[in-house]
């Protein structure tokens, strides 16, 4: 498959990343199909791609045309057939299991056209383990936004162990189609490169406040004012999901050892469902 052969994209899975993927697909002109399992997530995805667009449009980052045009674009679905039918690029954006990703891939090889390539937006798991159920893991790979995707430009195309070059540059250049900037990552080892980074200062900042030394105020205006990034520390779990982070410590922590065990202020967090913006609480309030 070239480049120009992509149309239309199928993303699986219509959470805080899944439908963000597709709202970036969508903008860029690509077909999208938007699938999840119940009616009631689909529909939500899609509401917050509506808030999410609207709020571009108000901003003036896009036209009230542009957003409108984008929405249309978008096929909210449930039967997993029917969403794959015209697939040129599958995105799995499934939660954060293993076994969860290889049953969805399991499936999708029963209906996905043959030339379709299968992409997943794992933020730490292995592709090459993901790829080995499908029936083409040559024309398998990472592909790792970051939230929220459509503010966020950054895209790491991660190679699996079966990946051929020609699938690592058609996801390249279908990034830089949506106006993102791809990264190679050569090997898919826990956290590719950006979470190996983020998720261990997340970590860190929550231990500084578990043992006491300061609260969680300083510690983010100290990473947001002093140190210069765009988020305090906590803000920033709680913009992507405690959940999330969580999720990919404990399998680094799984495989590369020690440092990377997740602080108790974290998986009490996790343990009472106080996730984040997602779920109008985390470290802050959003209610
Ligand atoms: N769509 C549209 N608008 C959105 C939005 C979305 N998805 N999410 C937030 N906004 C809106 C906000 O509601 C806010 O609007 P109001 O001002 O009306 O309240 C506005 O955007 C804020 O945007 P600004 O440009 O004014 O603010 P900013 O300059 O702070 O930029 C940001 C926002 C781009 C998110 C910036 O804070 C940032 O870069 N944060 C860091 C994010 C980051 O590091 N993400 C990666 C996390 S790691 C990851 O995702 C990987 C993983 O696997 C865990």
């Amino acid at each position: 498959m070239q480049l120009e052969d992509v149309q239309h994209v199928t993303v699986l899975g219509a959470g805080n990343m899944g439908h963000g993927i597709a709202e970036v697909a969508a903008l860029a002109g690509y077909g999208v199909s938007l699938r999840d399992i119940e009616e009631e997530l689909v529909q939500d995805g899609y509401d917050q791609i509506e808030w999410s667009l609207g709020k571009l449009a108000e901003k003036d980052r896009i036209g009230e045309d542009e957003a409108e045009a984008a929405l249309d674009r978008i096929e909210p679905q449930v039967d997993l057939e029917d969403s794959l039918a015209d697939a040129d690029v599958v995105i799995e954006v499934v939660p954060e299991k293993m076994a969860i990703k290889k049953d969805v891939y399991g499936e999708v090889v029963e209906y996905a056209p043959e030339e379709a390539v299968f992409v997943t937006n794992t933020s730490s798991l292995s592709i090459t383990e993901i790829s080995e159920v499908t029936d083409r893991p040559e024309r398998f790979c990472g592909m790792h936004f970051f939230n929220p995707p459509v503010r966020m430009d950054l895209v790491e195309v991660i190679s699996g162990k079966h990946t051929s070059e020609e699938t690592l540059e058609l996801i390249e250049g279908f990034a830089e189609s949506m106006g993102k900037t791809p990264v190679r990552v050569r090997k898919d080892s826990p956290g590719f490169i950006v979470n190996r980074i983020l998720v261990p200062l997340m970590n860190e900042a929550a231990w500084i406040v578990d043992s006491g030394d300061a609260t969680i105020e300083t510690v983010d205006s100290t990473t947001k004012f002093d140190m210069g990034l765009p988020m305090g520390s906590f803000e920033l779990a709680d913009q992507v999901g405690i959940d999330v982070g969580y999720h990919v410590l404990q399998y680094m922590h799984e495989v590369l050892g020690e440092a990377y065990r997740p602080c108790p202020l974290l998986v009490e967090k996790v343990e009472s469902e106080e996730l984040g913006k997602k779920t109008g609480s985390g470290f802050y309030d959003y209610e």
